[in-house]
């Protein structure tokens, strides 16, 4: 901390305050540990069931990256952006979003040598500047899979498939998935004149922010949330009608792939997702009862060559984590629960103390999870500890105890307290917790 931080920091808690987080931006409390463990947990399963390997890809990248594959004309670019220069003069971002990130380093490592297609999953923080509200943050955690190198309808329904993998596995079977096609580069040219001769005849209803974009990048106005624009939107011409044969054949081919295995869907024309680096198919998963979408994706064929490469199919998705702990709870699913610390260890003397470490780490090598508050001294107030954390079986060390080789199990479920040997602890504990 510098002279003048320091100085801030305190005319900051004179005033009374206590620093809290920035706006938007949340704490994942012990709380909720149970619905984090079990991500990771599912994700790594789910993952290895569908052959997708992890990758982690850097929280800072150039700006440019996401500027040029999400889109000029987009919301995350356009507002939602953090941007700063470094000291050194790059100009970063704080990443939006994981998919960019994942195709520079596929381009940079050169791992199309791995892939048939590769197949890689991430988890962790994005960042949006974007207006707080239910399941709306601005710094929230994505769960991603990206399949890279195959043009085939197969991976699109993989992906969707490896979605549901992970909702159904932590308990979430109401999903709806909604999905549309937007074509290639050659039909979409058709059905952007068309879009645009359709709004222009409305431009004074559309919002300030579509009416400018009208001329650049009239499919954004489908994507717009703003009531006069989404009234419009209604009437707007679909885009199916302008599929050319080969990006009808792929659609054709995905939604029966997936209603082959059983998957409802709902055809939604008019969904073109916030982002622009999309072509063929888009879908999103949404739930009954809630207003926000838990995870979105689609096709990207054309970003490796955006960002400066030759063509790269790929398809993926990415599930918005904290949204999932909200409809986990709305739905009062409970998420995989931890292994209970069930032995407490209790020590009164400072030589118990001192003993302690070594037994637990005993016991602990054996896999039983053991909790302490050693830094309270009497045992009445150690046992109000072992109460709070609803432990099964508490381990006593006193003086006598020491001198006996000797340990007292007490066991809250019963009652019932007895002396073991310490030779016997980790056989004893086992038995009692069988
Ligand atoms: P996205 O639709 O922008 O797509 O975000 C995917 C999911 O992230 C959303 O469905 C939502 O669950 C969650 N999410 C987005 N913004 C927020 C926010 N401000 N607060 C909380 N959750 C949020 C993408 O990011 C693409 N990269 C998806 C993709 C992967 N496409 C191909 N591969």
């Amino acid at each position: 901390m510098t002279g003048k931080t320091k100085i801030a920091a305190k005319t900051f808690l004179k005033k009374g305050k206590l620093f809290q987080s920035i706006k938007g931006m949340a704490d994942i409390l012990p709380i909720d540990q149970d619905y984090w463990r079990s991500f990771w947990q599912t994700a790594f399963k789910v993952s290895s069931r569908h052959g997708f390997y992890f990758i982690e890809t850097p929280i800072l990248e150039p700006a440019s990256l996401f500027e040029a594959s999400i889109g000029a004309t987009t919301d995350i670019v356009e507002k939602q952006m953090y941007v700063f220069k470094t000291p050194g003069g790059d100009r970063v971002a704080l990443r939006p979003e994981g998919t960019a990130g994942v195709m520079r380093s596929y381009l940079q490592h050169r791992l199309s040598y791995f892939s048939l297609p590769l197949k890689v999953f991430y988890l962790g923080p994005m960042f949006r500047h974007e207006k707080p509200q239910a399941g709306r943050y601005r710094q929230f955690h994505q769960l991603g899979f990206e399949i890279i190198g195959d043009n085939s309808a197969f991976y699109d329904a993989e992906i969707i498939l490896a979605s549901l993998d992970f909702f159904r596995a932590l308990g979430l079977n109401d999903l709806i998935l909604k999905i549309n096609s937007l074509g290639c580069r050659v039909c979409r040219l058709a059905f952007r004149q068309e879009l645009k001769n359709y709004f222009s005849a409305y431009k004074k209803e559309l919002c300030p922010d579509c009416r400018r974009r009208l001329g650049r990048n009239p499919l954004r106005i489908l994507d717009c949330q703003e009531p006069s624009c989404r009234t419009l939107k209604s009437g707007s011409p679909n885009i199916l009608d302008y599929l050319c044969q080969n990006c009808n054949n792929h659609f054709k081919a995905v939604l029966e792939l997936i209603e082959d295995n059983g998957i409802k869907y709902e055809l939604d024309p008019h969904l073109v997702r916030g982002l622009d680096y999309y072509n063929r198919t888009v879908f999103e998963f949404v739930s009954s009862g809630l207003s926000f979408s838990l995870g979105g994706g689609g096709r990207y064929d054309y970003l490796a060559e955006i960002i400066g490469h030759r063509l790269v199919p790929a398809v993926g998705i990415s599930l918005g984590l904290e949204r999932i702990v909200e409809a986990l709870k709305i739905k009062n699913i409970s998420p995989i629960k931890r292994k209970r610390p069930l032995v407490f260890f209790a020590a009164i003397s400072e030589e118990a103390k001192k003993k302690s470490l070594g037994l637990m780490e005993k016991l602990r090598a054996a896999d039983i999870p053991v909790v302490e508050a050693l830094g309270r001294n009497s045992l009445k107030s150690q046992m109000k500890a072992a109460d709070k954390v609803k432990s099964s079986l508490v381990l006593i060390l006193g003086q006598k105890e020491i001198f006996e080789g000797s340990i007292i199990i007490k066991d809250l479920r019963t009652g019932a307290q007895e002396n073991i040997l310490l030779d016997k602890l980790v056989e004893e504990i086992k038995k009692r917790l069988s």
